[in-house]
């Protein structure tokens, strides 16, 4: 196992990283507390009985959102479990334990940081793209179709990822779970990406998986330290990929890791158009971008405009001078549609 301390002026937590080590859930809870599991469909029909074994001899109260918990991160759904928690009669020492990927965090830290103005909060993610989300203490609501835009930051106390969960994850949410993880690698050293590994393989490899999640939450941690608030200072660095990624996985059938890889490419591209190129081809040998595709400005420029990482008039890309290095790139609208049609032209073609 391995473990992060994480320093907030909230307070300090532990993230632990590791296999079959849900027992240490059992450490910080104590015989007053009601406990609320708050999951979804997915993750309670294969895992869910785990926990229960795990929590024993506590007792725990469930709240289940559908098998698509991103449609459920909303207001409305947020009054039913406060109807719930009311006729359940909780009070403000409440334990939540937030049992799922980004989607369920998300949405139970929510509840976690508002129901009595704020009850204990622990994380166990589910999901290999929860290794970012977990981590931080960002929580928030979709008011669809705006993505995240009620919300707070509330951290929790302790986030227990045990990668035992993993292996009934689908493709798909594997596939975007490694988008999160090469940006991270990006913003560190590049060492994942410079090896080369087969992503099949690196899935399959223990050891190997649970030492990149490690670097991987050591880096996040690294760039949120000194701006917890993100008040764009080093915060706005894991935006990496994400401003064209953003519209990219609002208009075109792509999961989010896939559309921030791509974004990524073009970032990377707006600082030597080598490279862009270069990791294009090494992601696509990852399996990525299957379908061709030509990227339209115009509706990009319509999502983009109304992406809060942007200024007034100016978009904002987030590039990288050498592994680790991070620094932003503002384009206007002429000049972003310039280069995405190079980028079109010379990557995509
Ligand atoms: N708070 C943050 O800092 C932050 C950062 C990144 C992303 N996010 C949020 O995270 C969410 C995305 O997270 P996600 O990709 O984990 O999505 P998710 O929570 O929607 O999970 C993806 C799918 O996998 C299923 N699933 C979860 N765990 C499983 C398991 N172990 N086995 C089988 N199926 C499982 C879920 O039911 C769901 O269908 C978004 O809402 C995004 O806004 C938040
Ligand atoms: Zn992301």
């Amino acid at each position: 196992m391995k473990q992060i301390t994480i320093e907030t002026s909230q307070g300090n937590y532990p993230v632990k990283i590791g296999y079959n080590i849900l027992h240490h859930v059992k450490d910080v809870l104590t015989h007053k507390q009601r406990i609320l599991v708050i999951t979804d469909e997915n993750v309670s029909k294969y895992h869910l009985e785990t926990l229960k074994t795990a929590l024993e001899p506590y007792a725990f109260t469930c709240f289940t959102l559908s098998n698509q918990p991103e449609l459920d991160k909303t207001l409305i759904r947020y009054q039913k479990l406060l109807d719930f928690a009311i006729k359940e009669g909780f009070d403000r020492h409440l334990t939540v334990l937030a049992f799922g990927g980004g989607a369920v965090g998300d949405f139970a830290g929510f509840f976690a940081a508002t129901y009595k103005r704020g009850v204990n909060f622990y994380q166990i993610p589910t999901t290999l793209l929860a290794h970012d989300s977990s981590v931080g203490g960002k929580v928030a609501l979709n008011h669809p179709p705006i993505k995240n835009i009620i919300g707070s930051f509330y951290q929790p106390e302790l986030v227990l990822y045990d990668l035992q969960f993993l292996k009934t994850l689908p493709y798909e949410e594997i596939q975007s779970g490694f988008g999160e993880l090469i940006k991270h690698d990006l913003l560190r050293d590049g060492s994942l990406v410079k090896s080369q590994i087969n992503l099949d393989e690196l899935y399959n490899n223990q050891e190997l998986l649970m030492d990149y999640l490690y670097q991987a939450i050591l880096t996040k941690y690294n760039y949120i330290k000194t701006d917890i608030y993100d008040q764009l200072g080093m915060r706005q660095y894991l935006n990496l990929g994400h401003t064209l990624g953003h519209g990219i996985e609002v208009i075109y059938d792509m999961t989010h890791g896939e559309a921030i890889l791509l974004g990524t490419c073009f970032d990377l591209f707006l600082h030597d158009e080598n490279w862009g190129l270069e990791l294009f081809n090494q992601f696509k040998n990852w399996g990525y971008f299957k379908q061709p595709l030509q990227l339209d400005e115009k509706s990009l420029l319509t999502v983009l405009r109304h992406d809060k990482k942007n200024e007034q008039d100016r978009l904002i890309f987030i590039s990288l001078k050498d592994y680790g290095k991070p620094y932003a790139i503002q384009l206007n609208d002429e000049e972003f549609s310039r280069l995405l049609d190079k980028f079109n032209n010379v990557v995509m073609k």
